[in-house]
């Protein structure tokens, strides 16, 4: 297994255009069976969940080429209707070709997906929806099973589920009838799969909002998108620029879709300027970061729950404590103790992590066990004196492109071995 060699205490400097994102993305990918048509999907990351996606899409029967950053699917020859336990546990997002296999096939069978160890990853709220929309959904024997092509209806999400809202959209677009979707997630990365499905021929307005509302019957066609930036991948990057000092212009993101994260580096001391689409962010070196206020995750637009660890790792070394509360998963503090044993002084209390800021923190040998975890260790990495050996890549591969490289083009001492 790989692992990553940082060597902290360099400042960033420089400019960096941000990959696609992650979260939208594959969505989408699960959308292209929805048509028969190619879809030509631009600025796709490369990533080992998208690897993940595109294999499943293989598998149903669908064809998928990359040309440059571009990944056209063609779901022509798409004809299976399940999906093993093997794919489905190789992330959460494979939970998301339910509704299009539903819309698409009239049947589905699935078993329940994987994805970052956060805490219970239910799925009943997706379940919900596809019996809400008149699809007759079994699960017994670790097995999910889906029959008849749904109908439309009215779903109301007890949880903004992101990934609920978004079977549900893929769902209803191939529904007979109409479908309002109430208490919807209002993350960017609906708002782009709207746009999508839109530009397929679908009929779907109100993303963006609670309330989204889908007209079914529609045959759709082929079409081109360009994946929007990845606002999390760029807390990221921001939070070691926060940690490590320097200054950099972040390329191909909208500033508003990670606006409290932003807000909150600017109360501890960060400057920050933003353009349509372009982030100038700097932390001088000879000026520690100050604590901030209680920061709370929350549903979209609250503060990501996303950017909860890297962030966290740039104010291990701010002035004063910072608490932070995760609402959104119950075990998502998975990078606290390699946290710790850089140096940082956190304690836990239920939901919430006290972060009180240290003068500096050293390398150590630590391990990612989550998508965000990883980038935090990375971050924390970033800053501190000596060498960090970072492994558990597998988890950061699956999300940020090339982390290395894009750390590495702003000055940071970082290589994969
Ligand atoms: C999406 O996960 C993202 N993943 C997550 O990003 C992100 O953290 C999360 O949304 C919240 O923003 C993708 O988009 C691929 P949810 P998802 O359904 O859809 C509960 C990353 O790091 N819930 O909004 O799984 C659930 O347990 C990943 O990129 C139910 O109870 O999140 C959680 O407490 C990590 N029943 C809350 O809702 C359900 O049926 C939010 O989950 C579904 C969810």
């Amino acid at each position: 297994m790989s692992v990553m060699y940082i060597q902290g205490g360099v400042p960033l400097e420089g400019e960096w255009q941000v990959q696609g994102a992650k979260n939208s993305v594959l969505p989408i990918l699960a959308g292209c069976l929805l048509t028969r048509e190619p879809v030509a999907i631009a600025n796709c990351p490369r990533l080992s969940d998208v690897e993940a996606a595109v294999d499943i899409l293989h598998h149903l029967g669908a064809r998928c080429t990359w040309e440059g950053d571009t990944l056209v699917v063609d779901a022509a020859g798409a004809c299976g209707t399940s999906i093993d336990e093997g794919r489905m546990r190789a992330m959460r997002s494979s939970i998301i070709f339910l509704g299009p296999l539903a819309a698409r096939m009239g049947e589905a069978t699935l078993t329940y997906p994987g994805g970052c160890e956060l805490g219970p990853r239910p799925i009943d709220l997706h379940l919900a929806a596809l019996r809400e929309m008149g699809c007759r959904v079994e699960e017994a024997d670790g097995l999910i099973t889906c029959m008849g092509k749904p109908r439309g209806g009215v779903v109301s999400l007890a949880f903004p589920s992101v990934g609920a809202t978004e079977n549900a959209m893929l769902c209803a677009v191939g529904a007979r009838g109409d479908t309002t979707i109430v208490n919807a997630a209002r993350e960017p990365e609906i708002v782009q799969l709207q746009e999508f499905l839109n530009l397929l021929g679908g009929k779907v307005w109100g993303a963006g909002g609670s309330v989204i509302t889908i007209q079914g019957g529609h045959q759709l066609h082929g079409g081109h998108i360009s994946i929007l930036g990845d606002r999390i991948v760029a807390a990221t990057l921001l939070s070691g620029v926060a940690a490590a000092g320097g200054e950099v212009q972040v390329q191909g993101v909208d500033w508003r879709h990670l606006s409290t994260v932003l807000q909150l580096f600017e109360q501890a001391g960060c400057r920050v300027r933003s353009g349509t689409r372009s982030i100038w962010f700097r932390r001088r070196r000879d000026t520690p970061m100050r604590a901030a206020p209680p920061i709370r995750t929350a549903p979209y637009p609250g503060f990501p729950t996303d950017a909860q660890a890297p962030v966290m790792a740039a104010f291990a070394t701010a002035r004063g404590t910072t608490i932070f509360q995760e609402t959104i998963f119950s075990r998502r503090f998975g990078h606290v103790p390699g946290l710790r044993a850089m140096g940082a002084d956190i304690s836990l209390h239920g939901g919430g992590a006290w972060v009180r800021g240290v003068s500096g923190l050293h390398g150590a040998q630590v391990t990612a066990t989550d998508l965000r975890g990883g980038g935090a260790l990375a971050v924390a990495a970033l800053s501190a004196q000596g060498e960090t050996q970072l492994s558990g890549l597998e988890h950061i591969d699956r999300g940020y492109e090339r982390l290395e490289e894009m750390f590495g083009r702003l000055g940071a001492q970082i290589q994969r071995r």
